[in-house]
């Protein structure tokens, strides 16, 4: 899997106590269009599971290049406060939104289907927009992070 490249996205939701809680998350696609979902893939261990399974909301932040930091905040594990110096907004349904990234989707919960140690998270898109419309996106690729550059491989044409 690391020979596919990816984007990168903050999956954010709260907890039943209203705490915004989140993790970082490439196994993230498209889904439908009409209507509108998409799907995400969180293991079964994972503590934003539980919140999303009871809260049945999220949002999908999809992080732009300068944002490597948050990546990495967000996917620690245990009693860490991941939005530490991070700023965020509420989004629709109070899902917590990440202030500068590049563009996010806040879903309902449409279903959880088993995937072998994972859940499939199918969400119906309630809202979107695109905050950094001139931004470039944050890559992963092969167990590291990288970012697009214009250079085009030879023979290719634009
Ligand atoms: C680049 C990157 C991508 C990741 N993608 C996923 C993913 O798609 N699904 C998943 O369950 N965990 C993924 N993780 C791991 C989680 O972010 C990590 O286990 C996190 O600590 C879970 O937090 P939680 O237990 O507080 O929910 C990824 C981590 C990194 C660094």
């Amino acid at each position: 899997m690391g020979k596919f490249a990816t984007g990168i996205t903050v999956i954010t939701t709260r907890d039943a106590e209203g705490k915004p809680q989140g993790m970082t998350v490439n196994a993230f696609t498209s889904l439908s269009l009409d209507p509108p979902m998409l799907l995400v893939c969180l293991d079964n261990k994972s503590a934003t599971l539980k919140h999303i399974l009871e809260s049945k909301s999220f949002c999908v932040n999809i992080l732009s290049a300068d944002q490597e930091n948050v990546s990495r905040s967000f996917a620690r594990r245990g009693d860490v406060d991941k939005f530490e110096g991070i700023p965020y907004l509420e989004g629709v349904a109070g899902v917590p939104v990440l202030d500068a990234c590049l563009a996010y989707v806040v879903c309902g919960l449409h279903k959880a289907v088993e995937g072998g140690d994972h859940q499939i998270l199918l969400g119906d898109a309630l809202h979107l927009n695109v905050q950094q419309a001139d931004a470039t996106p944050l890559v992963f690729y092969g167990g590291k992070y990288g970012y697009l550059t214009d250079n085009l491989p030879q023979g290719a044409s634009a």
